[in-house]
């Protein structure tokens, strides 16, 4: 069964043709990251000027990647929530006339959903129920899933996320947009001594040990105030990025310690831009490890952004499971 994919939630405009749920035949991504770089985030009204300017394009580039035209796909599936209203409106639109011209049913997705679907285009099947464990430029967030299209929020962030916090960090050091690789980078690049404090506390440290939540924002003040007070040479950004980018990822191993603990469930499901990180994905592999846990992330790191495939590949399991929605449907900021 070919389905196609589409998303547009943010900043990313791509399109993905999958057959059976996890066979990719193609994927188009469309960053906008050069286009939002001068502003340091994303501007909702121009992120949906450039989605409405390149997502036609790229729809014709995935099926001729993949041979094939409209008539052959069983499915349209589109991301509706949560994201950027005029950001959405741009791929809901598409799926709408897609549907309407070829008489094919629409399936709409949670996009954080199909971003834990994603492993599923690598082959690897996670059993049901799993945690799903969101890090990106919008969330932070871990879940309980318990099938396709069901699934329920353990803790988020109560203010920033981990990827935003990595841009903004980025910014205070004068390091390029998105933040996330530069300061993995600079990180990499700073020698650590085993006497080593780091200067920044460690993060929500009297959480009660049954409550599972990020904030994000308290180091990033920390990071503030620690380089006004600094001479800012390379060596000193290379060891702020690395105290910086140890003290976030603590915080999520907590929580993820915790959700094993509160839940008895030994399978996690990781996805998201910042999953494109190394030193995190070293440091999730050596707990799984250590702790027996099943763990699954994208290998490839295209598949932890934003794309059409995870919402194709998610469309076909909720198709499958007899999902149809009507062309009038909704999108929406929130899940
Ligand atoms: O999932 P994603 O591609 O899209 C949105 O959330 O819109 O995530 C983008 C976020 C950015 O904040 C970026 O800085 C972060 O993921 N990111 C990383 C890395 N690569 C991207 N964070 C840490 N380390 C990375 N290597």
């Amino acid at each position: 069964m070919l389905g196609l994919g589409i998303e547009s939630s943010c900043d990313e405009t791509s399109i993905g043709i999958v057959e059976d749920g996890n066979k990719l035949l193609s994927l188009k991504i469309f960053s906008q990251i050069e286009t939002h770089a001068e502003f340091r985030g994303v501007v909702p009204e121009i992120a949906s000027r450039a989605h409405l300017e390149k997502i036609n394009i790229l729809l014709e580039e995935a099926l001729k990647e993949a041979s094939l035209s409209l008539s052959d796909l069983s499915y349209v599936a589109v991301t509706t929530r949560p994201g950027l209203l005029g950001s959405l409106m741009i791929g809901a639109q598409l799926a709408r006339c897609i549907s309407f011209a070829c008489k094919i049913p629409i399936v709409t997705v949670d996009h954080l959903e199909a971003h834990l679907n994603t492993v599923h285009l690598e082959n690897k099947i996670p059993k049901f129920p799993y945690i799903g464990v969101l890090l990106s430029g919008g969330n932070s967030s871990i879940f309980i899933v318990e099938d396709f299209g069901k699934m329920k929020l353990l803790g988020d962030t109560s203010d920033d996320a981990l990827g935003e916090a990595f841009d903004k960090v980025s910014s205070l050091l004068n390091l390029s947009y998105p933040g996330g690789p530069a300061i993995e980078k600079r990180a990499s690049q700073y020698n650590q001594n085993s006497a080593d404090k780091s200067p920044f506390p460690e993060l929500l440290k009297d959480l009660p040990s049954d409550k599972i939540q990020f904030s994000y924002s308290g180091i990033k003040t920390s990071v503030l105030y620690y380089v006004k007070k600094q001479e800012l040479n390379d060596e000193k950004i290379n060891e702020i990025c690395y105290h910086f980018q140890n003290t976030a990822f603590q915080l999520v191993e907590k929580n993820i310690l915790k959700a094993i603990k509160l839940t008895g469930i030994k399978t996690i499901v990781a996805s998201g831009g910042v999953v494109a990180n190394e030193t995190l994905r070293k440091r999730l592999l050596f707990i799984a490890a250590k702790k027996k846990i099943e763990l699954y992330f994208p290998e490839k790191k295209i598949l932890c952004t934003d794309n059409g495939a995870m919402v194709a590949s998610l469309g076909y399991y909720l198709f499958q499971s007899g999902v149809r929605d009507s062309i009038d449907f909704r999108v929406s900021p929130n899940r």
